[in-house]
């Protein structure tokens, strides 16, 4: 059987997501890393923003930040190969100290993540030594292991609710922080920090699709500005953007995110119409297919986190997990 006779039940699965004229370039690479999977008993997490021949071909678990922290707990495989960014790798490690994590490109980094180290964490503590400090997974593991609890777009509004604090600080990204102190009472001291690809949305952009078609439903990322997410319909994880669009069936969409969102889901709905505006992460595009091989051949590139940090990053970690549970 020729390469591409074996990978066409993968293609045919994908074949609203990636041209046909494409795959024959695909191909080799889904069939030698699948193998590669096989031998190393790796598996592959991917995120909801990886390409859609990362996505749709290769991936055995996709999911947002808060899903493939989970995945990554549970899974029996020895190798994890983690297509996304360096800190959903690191909190891998995290859960999975003794396994292998790889990143296919190790420059894959975040705006957020960039934007507070350690010393700045402790500098907040000093400030408001009463305020638990809860911190998104967007962040290195030196600023998790500064932190109290970590949480993600998905759980943070809950997280926040539970902790029974009259005041908390949270770190780093300034619009989500803002989203959740819009759904809670209790206080929120927030840093600066912002995702370089959902800062550029505005809420004239959303306004403007709105006017071109009432009906249209808006689905926003919490990681964009205040004047966008008052515009939309739903606001919430990537994951959470999915299941609306998987419960809700709206015949018309727009998903207020990263590119590649509209690309891999539109493929598991046809039957619904996405509007796609495309604001690129450069750092989320920096995983490719070849890369991914290269990873699984050479078993670069890995990572691994200082263990004095990681027991206190894991902590910080672990008790999110518990109360996401
Ligand atoms: P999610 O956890 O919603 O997938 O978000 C991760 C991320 O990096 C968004 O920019
Ligand atoms: Fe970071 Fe934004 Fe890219 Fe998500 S989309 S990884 S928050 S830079």
């Amino acid at each position: 059987m020729t390469i591409l006779e074996q990978t066409r039940p993968i293609f045919e699965r994908a074949a609203r997501a990636i041209p046909e004229v494409e795959w024959p370039i695909h191909a080799p690479y889904v069939a030698e890393i699948n193998r590669l999977k096989r031998e190393r008993n790796a598996v592959i997490l991917a995120h909801n923003y990886q390409v859609p021949e990362i996505f749709h071909t290769v991936a055995d678990i996709v999911g947002d930040s808060l899903g493939l922290a989970i995945e990554a707990a549970r899974t029996d495989a020895d190798v994890i190969v983690l297509c996304g960014v360096h800190f959903m790798a690191e909190t891998a490690k995290l859960v999975n100290p003794e396994k292998t994590v790889l990143v296919p490109d190790l420059q894959a980094g975040c705006s957020l993540a960039d934007s507070i180290t350690a010393a700045d964490v402790r500098l907040m503590r000093e400030r408001y030594p009463d305020a638990p400090v809860v911190t998104y997974v967007n962040t290195s593991a030196e600023v998790k292991a500064e932190s109290d609890i970590c949480v993600t777009s998905g759980n943070a509004v809950k997280i926040v609710n539970t902790l029974g604090a009259k005041r908390i600080i949270f770190l780093p990204d300034e619009y989500l922080a803002k989203y959740v102190a819009s759904q809670t009472d209790v206080e929120i001291l927030a840093w600066k920090g912002h995702c370089e690809v959902h800062e550029r949305f505005t809420g004239a952009q959303i306004r403007a699709y709105r006017e071109d078609d009432p009906g249209l439903i808006v689905l926003a990322h919490p990681e964009c500005p205040p004047d966008v997410l008052a515009e939309a319909d739903y606001t919430g994880s990537t994951q959470g953007m999915i299941s609306y669009v998987d419960e809700r069936r709206p015949s018309r969409v727009v998903m207020i995110t990263e590119c590649s969102m509209a690309s891999n889901v539109s493929a598991t709905f046809p039957d619904v119409d996405f509007v796609r505006p495309c604001n690129l992460c450069p750092h989320m595009k920096r995983n490719t297919l070849p890369k991914v091989l290269h990873s699984l051949q050479t078993m670069q590139y890995e990572v691994n986190v200082d263990p004095g940090v990681a027991v206190r990053a894991r902590a910080a970690v672990q008790r999110m997990l518990d109360l996401s549970a």
